[in-house]
């Protein structure tokens, strides 16, 4: 898979993905990340990508021409999926959002400042519009960084122990069960026992019946209650 994501802050997410699983992805040649520097895809002498409104309110717009250079030349090149405008006011991102997304070949991401883009990109490259969540970041800088993560952690092959991506809490509309590692008792505070049994099937009785009752307990919304 390959993600092209547009933004005119790139530093602030370079890091991001040249650690951990991400970078791993990028290494294993399963997931191609590119940041665009917008200020590269201006012609205006002074580098700038907004302007004032139109009508007169406040704050700055991020200007069309700019954009449209940078994602008409990238679809010159290879046809994408989706084009995708992270903003506050898009359809929510959730699980399955990402699992359908995983299956793409190549995404662009838009990373929105100031007020907002020119509507007109909206109107005539944006192919989807995505929250993260009901607050408003300085831009969608980290909202891209969130979906990348969650789409390029489900390709198969990027975690080694694909059981491990698919047992993750929302993957059955269930929060994952509690889990424990060594030592069995530690200052007192003791593992359950029948996780130390032995018994497969039991153990796996057990999890289900955990992850129903955390579920019901924190997000009934989950189980439709
Ligand atoms: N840009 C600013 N806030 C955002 C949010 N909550 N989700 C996606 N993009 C954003």
């Amino acid at each position: 898979m390959r993600i092209d994501i547009i933004t005119i802050f790139p530093e602030m997410i370079e890091g991001f993905f040249n650690c951990s699983i991400m970078k791993r992805a990028q290494v294993k040649g399963l997931a191609e990340i590119h940041l665009h520097n917008l200020r590269d895809w201006t012609t205006d002498k002074h580098r700038r990508v907004d302007d004032y409104p139109f009508g007169g309110t406040a704050g700055m717009v991020m200007k069309v021409e700019p954009v449209d250079r940078c994602i008409t030349s990238l679809k010159a090149e290879r046809d994408y999926d989706e084009v995708i405008f992270l903003t506050p006011d898009g359809e929510q991102f959730n699980q399955p959002m990402a699992n359908t997304l995983s299956l793409a070949n190549n995404l662009i991401m838009l990373c929105g400042h100031f007020k907002g883009i020119d509507y007109r990109i909206r109107e005539h490259f944006i192919t989807k519009e995505i929250s993260i969540g009901d607050y408003v970041l300085t831009g969608g800088e980290l909202a891209a960084a969130v979906l990348v993560d969650s789409i390029v952690r489900i390709i198969p092959g990027v975690i080694s122990d694909e059981q491990s991506a698919l047992s993750d809490s929302f993957q059955d509309n269930l929060l994952a069960p509690p889990v424990y590692t060594r030592p069995a008792d530690y200052k007192g505070w003791r593992v359950p026992d029948i996780l130390l049994s032995g018994h497969e099937a039991k153990i796996r009785d057990w999890e289900l019946q955990q992850a129903v009752e955390r579920t019901r307990a924190l997000r009934p919304d989950l189980l439709g209650e």
